[in-house]
């Protein structure tokens, strides 16, 4: 069976976006490859989060991917920094990682903009713990956003670096994953092109009924059609888009007649979607507090985690220290 990784970062809440656009697709590829799920909190570091917060972070973001459905019994699921093996293998890789190509990555070039009181060199190696990361347990694919393409092809350069430089196949060049239906944007109800947490939109899986409806309602919209069958403008493409994510397919027909016969009324459109997104993430809200108050099944599923893991990591730092040199006394 092919193995699929990813990685998670540990900051905040998770959002539609990450919903409809990773997790989903997380918990259907788990009956099918030999999954890796972990969340990335050496990574996080980066940013220096206050030692108080580290931790509950990490928890958060956990209980989340938990009540969402991720399966700890069909995959691997850890934190990265239980698998020391995966620092272990980022030294080796380090050696391998030159200073101008790192440089030149693009997410290094926006952090440095954005912060260059803190340009610290886990930052400017951050590809390489990604590496690391995938390479550790030989994956042949990763689910990753745009933004993260730059970093798998660092990977794939590292591979065979490494592969070359010491004479040895340990380590397959990891593929991007494609899902089934393509990627898809889910957008902002602001007006921007996409929901993120940078970009303060989000309509969060822990947001309670209230504030969904809230945000749905301020949603921006226009005037309202004047002609029938006319294009939609894109703030009420984004309010379609959604619907069709979370409704059934009646009904986004009934509204899009309205929208075509110029009857659409903002206002119950609104109150339907946010119903309607309310059904997909009550439940799932209702599970993130008791799995994240349930310690002893934490315990359980990062340890199960964590074992998987280490046992897979452990199998290839010794073939990837074997390759380069390294004997027992
Ligand atoms: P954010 O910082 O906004 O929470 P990330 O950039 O950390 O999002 O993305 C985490 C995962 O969620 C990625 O796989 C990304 O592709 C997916 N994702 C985030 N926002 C969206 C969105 N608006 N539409 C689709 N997928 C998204
Ligand atoms: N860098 C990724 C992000 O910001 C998180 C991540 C860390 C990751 N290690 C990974 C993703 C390995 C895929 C594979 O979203």
């Amino acid at each position: 069976m092919e193995t699929v990784l990813s990685g998670i970062r540990s900051t905040g809440h998770l959002h539609l976006g990450n919903y409809y656009g990773a997790l989903r697709n997380f918990v259907k590829m788990q009956n099918d490859y030999n999954c890796f799920f972990f969340i990335a909190d050496l990574h996080s570091l980066t940013t220096h989060p206050h030692p108080d917060d580290f931790h509950a972070s990490v928890k958060i973001i956990l209980s989340e991917y938990l009540a969402a459905g991720l399966d700890p019994d069909k995959c691997a699921l850890f934190i990265q920094s239980d698998v020391p093996e995966v620092s272990e293998l980022y030294v080796l890789l380090n050696m391998l990682a030159y200073k101008g190509e790192m440089e030149r990555t693009a997410s290094f070039k926006e952090k440095v903009r954005l912060n260059p009181e803190n340009v610290n060199t886990g930052l400017l190696t951050y590809p390489v713990l990604m590496a690391a990361d995938i390479l550790v347990h030989r994956a042949n694919y990763v689910p990753v956003g745009k933004d993260q393409e730059q970093h798998l092809e660092i990977t794939r350069v590292l591979a065979r670096r490494f592969n070359n430089m010491y004479n040895c196949d340990v380590f397959p060049e990891p593929q991007s994953f494609k899902f089934g239906s393509g990627p898809i944007k889910v957008p902002g109800l602001d007006g921007n092109g996409k929901m993120g947490k940078s970009e303060g939109n989000g309509i969060y899986l822990y947001d309670d009924e209230k504030t969904i409806t809230k945000k749905v309602m301020r949603a921006v919209t226009d005037s309202g059609p004047t002609e029938p069958n006319s294009e939609k403008p894109v703030v009420i493409e984004n309010l379609f888009t959604l619907l069709k994510l979370v409704s059934e397919p009646s009904t986004v027909d009934y509204f899009e007649e309205k929208w075509n016969d110029c009857s659409i009324r903002y206002g119950d459109l609104k109150k339907q979607l946010a119903e309607d997104i309310c059904k997909v993430t009550l439940p799932i809200r209702e599970k993130i507090d008791s799995i994240y108050n349930d310690e002893a099944f934490l315990h359980r599923v990062t340890s199960e985690g964590r074992d998987k893991a280490r046992a897979s990591a452990s199998a290839t730092l010794a073939l990837a220290k074997k390759a380069v040199g390294f004997r027992a006394f």
